[in-house]
């Protein structure tokens, strides 16, 4: 049961396409799914650093010549997909906004800021609506659960997620596998094992339970995640934004396995009403973008997926600790679709469908009431205590003002308290070996 996607893309409207970071692993997915999808791309402009300008990429058998990031090559282009690494989109994204472009962001750099939608196609589609030029995609880890939680908490209600993952070392970039390729080469050979550098300890025959920085009372995420890494603050922090659930309590450890291709993650529900494991696989086998497995014996591992576009769930079980409201899933997919270039090309997909290229003028935006249905309202102990950093305010309806994070950054890069947190985070990823840390961007 594993099926190859086979969707096409159903707009025909013709854009030109910049995918920023062409030449890396998340970069070169982008360009193959534009091309399985038949997206209606009129030109591409594959961008990348110094180091690849020269070389080429290929687009439909066509040779295509990669260009250097800079702010002019924004010029002309509708929808920049951006994945080189969180400082270069820091420094580049507002000048392809300034330029009129909509960009996809693939890092994490705009992804908790309030004016920017975090979209997981097929999740929050709506959410493209109130666009200023930027929409972020979410971490590799958190998009793969969006569409299972989400059914669950329209079925039963989401009372709290309890998450670990077990993350492939392609998450990490070109770099990460080539780390774990040679330290294995290296250890099955008895030969001396270089030093890790993608990674902060060895990954062949081993597992990291660090991905991204620790974190201590950080801005973004609140000192509730203290002691977190940043990538465990982002699988919950997204979570929040995406399904609108602002209160929702979660927890995360993520770890790196040596696995190549494919995130794993180890799911436990607690939800409002009685969900029965028979129930709830109906429930996802039905969910768009879902694969369940069929039976006990039929569970999903990354190898096998690797590849493929659905997500894949399985070795759904009653949580023993919480009968009849609690439940056990296991959930597979490949990070370098769903997680990331699959659910962009879809973001580039709605946009174009809703004809929303061009955000819409500040006035006319209109935040839609998210007041939580009964079946969404936090429990007495949640309304108690103090809101997360990271939580997405409930809003009633109003007219978002047109002095937010996103104007500032066209504005001025450089200016912005937020961007100045975001630069020591982008020096710290870096620091950690991180892939949403790239190298400090090319000065223009
Ligand atoms: N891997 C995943 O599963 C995943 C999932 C979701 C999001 N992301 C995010 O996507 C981004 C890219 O990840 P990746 O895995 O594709 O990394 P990668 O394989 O290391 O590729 C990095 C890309 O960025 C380009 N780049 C680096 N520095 C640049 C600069 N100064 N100016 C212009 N281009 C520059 C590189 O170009 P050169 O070849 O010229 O160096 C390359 O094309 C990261 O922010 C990551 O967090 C990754």
């Amino acid at each position: 049961m594993m099926p190859q996607e086979t969707s096409q893309s159903p707009v025909s409207e013709t854009v030109t396409v910049a995918v920023l970071g062409a030449t890396g692993l998340v970069g070169s997915h982008l360009i193959r799914i534009l091309e399985e999808r038949n997206f209606p791309v009129r030109t591409l402009k594959p961008l990348a650093s110094e180091r690849s300008v020269g070389g080429h990429v290929t687009f439909k058998g066509e040779s295509i010549p990669v260009e250097l990031a800079c702010p002019e090559a924004f010029e002309g282009v509708d929808i920049v997909l951006a994945s080189a690494g969180g400082s270069v989109s820091e420094t580049l994204v507002p000048e392809a906004v300034k330029r009129g472009c909509v960009v996809i962001d693939n890092t994490s750099c705009f992804r908790m800021k309030p004016d920017v939608p975090l979209v997981v196609a097929g999740v929050n589609d709506d959410d493209v609506e109130r666009h200023q030029g930027i929409i972020a995609n979410p971490n590799c880890s958190t998009a793969q659960l969006m569409s299972v939680l989400k059914a669950l908490h329209e079925a039963a209600g989401l009372k709290r997620v309890v998450v670990s993952t077990y993350q492939s070392v392609s998450g990490a970039g070109k770099a990460g596998m080539d780390e774990l390729r040679n330290t294995t080469r290296q250890s099955v050979n008895d030969e001396t094992v270089a030093e890790p550098k993608a990674f902060q300890r060895p990954i062949a025959f081993n597992l990291i339970p660090h991905i991204d920085v620790f974190l201590e009372n950080d801005p973004v995420y609140g000192k509730d995640l203290d002691g977190y890494t940043k990538e465990e603050a982002k699988l919950i922090c997204e979570t929040r934004k995406i399904l609108h659930l602002p209160d929702l309590k979660m927890t995360a450890t993520a770890v790196r396995v040596p696995v190549m291709i494919g995130h794993s993650e180890s799911v436990t529900v607690d939800l409002e009403r009685a969900l029965s494991p028979q129930k709830a696989e109906r429930l996802l086998a039905k969910t768009p973008d879902v694969v369940v497995g069929d039976g006990v014996m039929d569970y999903h591992t990354p190898a096998e997926t690797a590849g493929t576009d659905p997500v894949y769930v399985s070795r759904i079980r009653r949580d023993s600790s919480n009968m009849g409201q609690g439940l056990n899933l296991w959930v597979v997919s490949d990070n370098l679709r769903i997680g990331a270039a699959l659910n962009a090309v879809r973001i580039a997909e709605v946009l174009v469908q809703r004809e929303r290229l061009k955000p819409l003028p500040l006035e006319q935006l209109i935040v839609e009431e998210t007041t939580p249905s009964q079946s969404e309202k936090p429990s007495e102990a949640l309304l108690e205590s103090e809101p997360t950093a990271c939580a997405t305010p409930n809003t009633k309806r109003h007219v978002i003002q047109p002095t937010q994070d996103v104007l500032q950054h066209v504005e001025d890069v450089e200016i912005s308290a937020i961007e100045t947190h975001d630069e020591r985070v982008a020096e710290e990823e870096k620091a950690s070996g991180e892939s949403c840390a790239m190298p400090t961007p090319h000065k223009n």
